[in-house]
């Protein structure tokens, strides 16, 4: 018993090493009994404003975060309102208040705090103090005395700021002191055909990304939806990473080359008139953050933002760079390039891309507007056209040259 104690109590702490994502657990208490548990791992993507520029931000949730006890709350201990607050950081905090009907549970709102005097998350930032906002209706729900279970991806936007969950069980009005073994499995975790990745199940980690050459990537199909449903963002592209990252085993930085795999990747994002995002996450350890910006007519790719945890990796691998200049096309068009571009968004990150296609304003339906291509594109397109004209020009020599021949023996026939 002891033995398996012991044995149970290492794969733990060999999975706390290993594991990519950092899953925190909050409890909310009234006396001796628990009403709301939860554990899951959070990030939040936000946008604000510094004196020159419009920046975004990745800010993880820590695992230092911990229950504000003053704003938590177990309601009347009947049917009425729950509260969770979680605190972290000088002053920023994540909000869920839980209501039921006696059958189901529901996360009615979640809310965002943050702190814009730290300047450690908020560089630069022209305004301080702290911002609010709030989401209401996302589509959280379980039975009672079931422990909501959504290991995948789960994006929301809440007021202009994006929340991502992701390895997510808990519970409101709680029968006991633990989760309710019992679960309410999310439709994203039904949906995916292989088993999700569960941290209490020894699933063997993925194999560190290998350093070699590597083949060219799939290319994905990924949309971003209005709320209404209709797309707003478009885009198909194949990309890959090039990062320079440190690697313990061989005690030294080298680069890495990983493709982004379309099949395990989650699409999120949100489209305002003047701004775009896209947000492709792979596997819970890779989030690359596209924003695209549109100046009265053109728009262009203005920021990449890429935070991976993978396997191997002393740190997670963070840069964010929003003063780029890639992609630029006009409203109404979309901008497409099969030939391989390099973005390079830092000295120790660029963004490989092959046969790209994108829009990001002016969607009307489902399908690409009118492309500009890159000039890449448009120089590859010469040398047929090149090669095109000169074999015409030698068929029109080699006319020329026996009608010629023909003038002559024929001059030749009359003298006879
Ligand atoms: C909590 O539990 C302790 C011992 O288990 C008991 O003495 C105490 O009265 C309980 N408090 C409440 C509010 O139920
Ligand atoms: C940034 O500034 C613009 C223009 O002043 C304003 O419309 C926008 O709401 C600001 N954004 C944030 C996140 O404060
Ligand atoms: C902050 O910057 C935005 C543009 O980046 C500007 O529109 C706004 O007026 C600035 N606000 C303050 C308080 O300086
Ligand atoms: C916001 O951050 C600043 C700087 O870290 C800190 O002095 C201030 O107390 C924080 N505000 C709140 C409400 O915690
Ligand atoms: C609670 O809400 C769900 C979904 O809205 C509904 O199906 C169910 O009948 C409701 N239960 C009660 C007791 O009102
Ligand atoms: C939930 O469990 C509690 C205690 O076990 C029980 O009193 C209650 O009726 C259950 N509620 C539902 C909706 O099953
Ligand atoms: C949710 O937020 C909205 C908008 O701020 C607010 O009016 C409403 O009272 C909140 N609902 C709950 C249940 O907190
Ligand atoms: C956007 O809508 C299309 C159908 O128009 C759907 O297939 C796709 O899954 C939706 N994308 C997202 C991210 O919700
Ligand atoms: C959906 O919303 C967008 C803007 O949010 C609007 O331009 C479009 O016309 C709407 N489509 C439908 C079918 O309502
Ligand atoms: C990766 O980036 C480095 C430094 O910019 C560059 O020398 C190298 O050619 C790149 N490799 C690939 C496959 O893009
Ligand atoms: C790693 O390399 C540095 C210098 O390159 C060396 O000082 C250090 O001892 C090495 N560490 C290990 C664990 O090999
Ligand atoms: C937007 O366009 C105007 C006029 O073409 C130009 O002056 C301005 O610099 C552009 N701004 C950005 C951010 O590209």
């Amino acid at each position: 018993m002891k033995g398996s104690h012991a044995l149970t109590a290492l794969i733990i702490a060999w999975f706390a090493v290993l594991g990519c994502t950092h899953a925190v657990t909050l409890e909310v208490r009234e006396g001796n009994s628990t009403c709301i548990k939860a554990e899951f791992s959070a990030s939040f993507s936000i946008t604000y404003n510094t004196s020159t520029s419009v920046e975004t931000v990745q800010v993880p949730l820590p695992d230092s975060a911990e229950v504000d006890a003053g704003s938590s709350s177990c309601g009347d201990g009947g049917g009425g309102l729950l509260w969770l607050v979680a605190v972290f950081g000088p002053g920023h905090t994540l909000g869920m208040s839980f209501s039921t009907n006696g059958s189901l549970y529901s996360v009615a709102n979640l809310t965002l705090q943050y702190n814009l005097s730290d300047a450690s998350v908020f560089p630069g930032a022209n305004s301080s103090g702290v911002v609010s906002v709030v989401s209401i209706s996302v589509g959280i729900s379980a039975k009672v005395n079931t422990t909501y279970r959504c290991l995948s991806v789960a994006t929301f936007d809440v007021g202009g700021a994006t929340v991502t969950f992701s390895d997510m069980r808990m519970e409101a009005y709680m029968p006991g002191d633990d989760l309710s073994s019992t679960e309410s499995v999310c439709m994203a975790d039904q949906a995916s055909t292989t088993a999700p990745p569960s941290t209490t199940t020894a699933a063997p980690p993925p194999p560190p990304p290998v350093p070699t050459a590597a083949v060219q990537p799939n290319q994905g199909w990924y949309s971003v939806n209005n709320t209404n449903g209709t797309n707003c963002l478009l885009a198909q592209m194949g990309l890959q990473f090039n990062i320079s990252v440190f690697s313990v085993s061989q005690n030294k930085t080298v680069r890495e080359i990983v493709n982004l795999d379309p099949g395990l990747t989650n699409t999120s994002g949100t489209c305002t008139d003047s701004r775009a995002t896209l947000v492709l996450m792979q596997e819970r350890n890779t989030v690359l953050n596209f924003t695209f910006t549109l100046n009265s007519t053109k728009y262009h790719l203005s920021g990449i933002s890429l935070t991976a945890n993978w396997p191997g990796m002393t740190d997670p691998f963070s840069v964010t760079n929003n003063n780029l200049d890639f992609l630029r096309s006009s409203l109404g068009r979309s901008y497409m390039c099969n030939a391989e571009q390099m973005l390079v968004v830092s000295p120790d990150f660029s963004l490989n891309t092959f046969k790209l296609q994108v829009q990001p304003f002016g969607v009307t339906t489902s399908q690409f507007a009118t492309a500009e291509e890159c000039q890449m594109d448009q120089d590859q397109m010469l040398i047929p056209i090149i090669v095109g004209a000169a074999l015409a020009g030698l068929v029109l020599i080699v006319l020329i040259a026996y009608l010629i021949g023909r003038k002559r023996s024929h001059a030749g026939y009359q003298t006879i």
